[in-house]
C-alpha cells in the first residue's frame, strides 16, 4: 500500500519534475515509478503506477488531482442529465498509456515480481463524482442514492461496465492480479451496501473471472461487512487495521486470501514498536498460507524511508524462516 509514494526521495525528485499526471501518461515514467519500491525496499509486488481516477477521463470526466486533497472533479455528478451524459469507455483509445506502462513495467521487472493492476470500485469513484471532492461523511453520496435511485444505479451500472472493462483490458495487456479499490465503502451499512453496491463490484470483478489471476478485493472501515463483500467476490480480501486479522480471517472464511492490516501509523512509532505490531499480525495468522502481509491504507508521507525497510526485512525474516 504505498500510494503517495512521496516518502520515497526517489520518487519526489521525479515529481518535482512531471504531475501524477504526467507520470500516468508516460509509460516509461510510469514503469520507472513502478519499480522503485521493488529496487530500493525489496517488497514482494509492484502496484502499476496510475490512480483510479485516470479511467473516467475516457467517460468523459474532467477533475485534477491536487496536492495534499486528492482528486477534484470540475462538476459534480448530481443530476440525472450529467450522469446520462458519461460515455462507456473503450481502454484500447481512451487508456493506451495504462497498457504500455504494463508492458514496460513488465520488462523493467522481468519477473522478478508480479504486478498488480487495479481499478477503483464503483462506489469509491461514485463517491468522488457526487462530492468533488474527498469528504468524511459522504451525505451527498447517501442523498443521492436515497432519493434519486434511478440516477445512483445508472451510474453505479455505467461505472461498473467501464472498470470492469478497464480491468480485462489489464488482464489482457499481461498484470499477474489485479486489485479492486474500495476505499471509502466502510461509511455504509450492510444492508445499504447490499443493496446499492454489491451487484456492481461484483459485475466489475466478473469480467475477469476466467482470467488465472488473483483479484483483491480492497475496503476500509469493513469490518461489519465482510461477508456481504465476500458476497461481491474476489480471491482476496483486503483489511484496514480496526479489526483483529484472524477475527477477519474467520468471518471471511479459510477458503479466501486475506491481505493486511498494519496500521500506517505504526511506521511513525520506533524500531520497536514496529516489530512488535508486525509479529502480532504474523502470530495471529500463524502458518496459513494465503495472508499477503500490508498496511492496512496507503503508507504515509511523513514514513522514514528506514521505517519502511525495517518493516519489510522483518516480515521476509520471519516468514521464510517459517517456509
Ligand atoms: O500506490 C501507488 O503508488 C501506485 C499508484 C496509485 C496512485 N493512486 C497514485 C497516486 C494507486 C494504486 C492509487 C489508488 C488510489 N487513488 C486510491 C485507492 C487506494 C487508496 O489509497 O484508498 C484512491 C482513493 C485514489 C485517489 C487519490 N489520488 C488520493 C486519495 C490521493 C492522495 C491525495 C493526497 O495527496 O493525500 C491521490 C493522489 C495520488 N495518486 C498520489 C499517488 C502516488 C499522491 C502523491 C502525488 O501526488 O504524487
Amino acid at each position: 500500500m504505498r500510494q503517495a509514494g512521496r516518502f520515497l526521495p526517489e520518487y519526489r525528485k521525479i515529481r518535482a519534475k512531471h504531475s501524477l499526471v504526467e507520470i500516468c501518461k508516460d509509460p516509461e515514467l510510469s514503469a520507472e515509478v513502478s519499480v522503485l519500491p521493488v529496487d530500493t525496499l525489496g517488497v514482494d509486488a509492484a502496484i502499476l503506477f496510475a490512480d483510479i481516477m485516470l479511467p473516467l477521463e475516457g467517460m468523459g470526466v474532467r477533475f485534477e488531482i491536487k496536492d495534499g486533497i486528492g482528486p477534484v472533479i470540475q462538476s459534480s455528478l448530481d443530476e440525472f442529465q450529467k450522469v446520462n451524459s458519461l460515455s462507456t469507455l473503450d481502454p484500447s483509445s481512451d487508456v493506451p498509456y495504462v497498457i504500455e506502462a504494463i508492458s514496460e513495467t513488465k520488462k523493467l521487472l522481468n519477473s522478478r515480481v508480479p504486478l498488480i493492476g487495479f481499478c477503483g470500485a464503483p462506489f469509491t469513484l461514485a463517491s468522488y463524482l457526487i462530492e468533488g471532492h474527498a469528504t468524511r461523511d459522504f451525505l451527498n453520496t447517501k442523498k443521492l442514492m436515497y432519493n434519486d435511485p434511478k440516477t445512483w444505479h445508472l451510474l453505479m451500472d455505467k461505472l461498473s461496465t467501464s472498470m470492469g472493462t478497464y480491468l480485462r483490458a489489464q488482464a489482457d495487456a499481461g498484470v499477474d492480479a489485479v486489485q479492486l479499490f474500495d476505499s471509502w465503502v466502510g461509511c455504509l451499512s450492510p444492508a445499504d451496501y447490499r443493496a446499492y453496491v454489491l451487484p456492481y463490484s461484483k459485475r466489475v470483478l466478473s469480467y475477469i473471472k476466467d482470467k488465472a489471476i488473483p483479484r483483491i478485493h480492497f475496503g476500509t472501515g469493513t469490518s461489519a461487512m465482510l461477508e456481504e463483500m465476500k458476497h461481491a467476490g474476489g480471491d482476496v480480501f483486503s483489511i484496514d487495521w480496526r479489526i483483529p486479522i484472524d477475527v477477519a480471517w474467520r468471518m471471511l472464511g479459510y477458503d479466501v486470501a486475506i491481505q493486511g492490516n498494519l496500521d500506517p501509523a505504526v511506521l511513525l512509532g520506533d524500531r520497536d514498536l514496529i516489530r512488535a505490531r508486525a509479529t502480532d499480525i504474523l502470530t495471529r495468522t500463524g502458518n496459513r498460507p494465503g495472508h499477503i502481509f500490508n498496511l492496512g491504507h496507503g503508507i504515509l508521507p511523513e514514513t522514514p524511508q528506514e521505517s519502511a525497510q525495517q518493516l519489510v526485512d522483518f516480515v521476509h525474516e520471519h516468514t521464510m524462516l517459517r517456509g
